[in-house]
């Protein structure tokens, strides 16, 4: 099928690096947006690995998701210098503004809520990104009107 054949194409390119596990994931997550469950057996097979070996990666490292997301992507920093300045805070308000909690879409398909750890933001802490662009001293306003945008 279509996922296996780019996954295999993404593998061979690859595959002759040192460790290549890690940078084909990332290449996959590149091409589809995440890291669809029909490459595993293909990367494990390609790299002698086993699929279990190959999904406790997926699992284990929090940049890889293991579903599509929504059509947005809004991550709160859940590091240390964040969390002192509020970040629980604004992270439960958008959860209930968004009804859905971290690693879920919105039912609507508009916007996926993901934890980051550190955006190198800490000294405007609470930090957040959304679709890729970064925001700090995120607040409840502020907040709200990220989950707005994401709902537009
Ligand atoms: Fe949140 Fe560094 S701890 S940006």
């Amino acid at each position: 099928n279509d996922v296996g054949a780019r996954t295999l194409a993404i593998v061979g390119e690859l595959k002759g690096l040192e460790g290549p596990l890690l940078p084909i994931l990332h290449e996959i997550q590149a091409e589809f947006g995440y890291v669809p469950q029909e490459s595993l057996p293909v990367i494990a097979e390609q790299l002698n690995l086993s699929r279990a070996e190959v999904h406790g990666v997926v699992t284990f490292y929090h940049d890889y998701r293991d579903h599509p997301t929504g059509r947005h992507v809004l991550k709160l920093c859940r590091a240390e210098a964040c969390q002192a300045m509020g970040g629980d805070e604004v992270a439960e308000r958008v959860k209930s503004l968004l009804g859905i909690d971290f690693h879920q879409t919105t039912l609507d398909g508009a916007v996926t809520l993901e934890p980051v750890y550190c955006l190198g933001l800490c000294s405007c802490a609470p930090a957040a990104m959304f679709d890729g662009a970064v925001h700090g001293r995120v607040d409840a306003e502020l907040a709200k009107e990220l989950v707005a945008e994401a709902r537009r």
